[in-house]
């Protein structure tokens, strides 16, 4: 039973008014219900007339429908009438009605896929309290709990084969993302046209506005994908993956501007470390972390996280921008460190 991995949500909302409208439904209820692919899941639905111990299910009629944006376009899913039942569509012999008890008019759905993500409407009509439940299923969408960012070698675009795109991930305090994961972070804004690894070996790369030079406008957005690609002797970029901070991430008030090296000096001397660009992304996507200095990072990289977009900060979007990987021997930033505080 470990493999039926699917979340729950319920939303109860009872209008004040009910009782008083007898022809439309006395509740209104809302459930989410997330899963992953190939799961069997249960589309909650529940007889809620308040005199349910009087009906059986047998003899009230259960509808099941998927409900479109267009309510002229919705499917049927399952109908039933007492002992006769009746699936359709996609959903042929592929649903079932719970029946754990009278009131019980849930949906066994099996081997969700993607396509069945959608919004479902449960109806039991049994003429006096008729019941309406929608229940919304989102299917093989991993929450984000943690921030996806790009990332170019030191040497260039261009310049990681799969081992060494893991590798730096890890330096970065951050793993290599996966495809739910971008998928998640492109449904999030993440637009980026430097095609990067990800965690199962293939090479993709997230695109909102379409554009000739990212892959052309043939295809709308979407996370475009390269393949599987040769391990060893192929190089990109890399997506990787940081997870939200345990510790405080934070620029570091002090007098002067600072070479690479004693910018890891003035951290350690804080009781810190020198921040890396996992936690600068963590700080500004999950954190709101804005600040419009440049500043060294552990990598050897100048950047600085702005979520308030503003002028001669980052004008148009909230970002952390690359200010590149400059001599290290110059004395022109500041820095950010990180505490550990676990
Ligand atoms: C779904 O249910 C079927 C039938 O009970 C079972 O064979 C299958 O292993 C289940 N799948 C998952 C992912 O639990
Ligand atoms: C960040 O990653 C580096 C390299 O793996 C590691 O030495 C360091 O302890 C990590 N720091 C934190 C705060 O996770």
């Amino acid at each position: 039973m470990t493999s039926l991995l699917c979340i729950t949500i319920f939303v109860l909302t009872v209008a004040g008014s009910a009782y008083s409208q007898p022809t439309s439904p006395p509740f209104s209820v809302s459930a989410k219900v997330i899963a992953d692919v190939g799961a069997n899941v249960t589309l909650p639905c529940r007889l809620l007339a308040h005199d349910s111990s009087s009906f059986g299910m047998v003899g009230i009629r259960v509808k099941w429908t998927k409900v479109a944006d267009d309510e002229s376009l919705n499917e049927d899913v399952l109908l039933s009438m007492g002992f006769h039942k009746k699936t359709y569509g996609s959903f042929e012999n592929r649903v079932f009605l719970q029946e754990l008890d009278n009131e019980d008019a849930s949906l066994i759905m099996y081997e969700v896929s993607k396509d069945d993500t959608g919004k479902y409407r449960c109806e039991i009509i049994n003429g006096m309290d008729d019941t309406m439940i929608d229940v919304e299923l989102e299917v093989g969408v991993v929450a984000l709990e943690g921030v996806v960012f790009p990332y170019s070698h030191p040497g260039g675009r261009y310049n990681l084969n799969y081992a060494e795109a893991v590798q730096t991930c890890a330096d970065l305090n951050a793993t290599i993302a996966t495809h739910d994961q971008l998928e998640g972070a492109w449904r999030d804004g993440l637009d980026w046209c430097n095609a990067g690894w990800l965690a199962d070996g293939s090479v993709q790369y997230p695109i909102v506005k379409p554009r000739a030079p990212c892959g052309g406008t043939k295809n709308g957005p979407g996370v475009r994908n390269y393949g599987n690609r040769d391990k060893t002797n192929s190089r990109f970029d890399v997506f990787c993956f940081a997870s939200p901070l345990n510790g405080r991430f934070y620029w570091l008030v002090q007098p002067d501007r600072l070479t690479f090296d004693e910018a890891v000096q003035a951290c350690i001397d804080d009781g810190a470390e020198i921040a890396n660009v996992g936690h600068m992304y963590a700080a500004w996507k999950l954190e709101g972390y804005d600040r419009c200095d440049a500043g060294w990072l552990a990598d050897g990289s100048v950047r600085y996280p702005i979520s308030r977009p503003r002028k001669n900060c980052s004008p148009t979007e909230a970002a952390v921008r690359f200010h590149g990987f400059p001599d290290k021997d110059v004395k022109s930033y500041g820095v950010y460190c990180y505490k550990d505080e676990q």
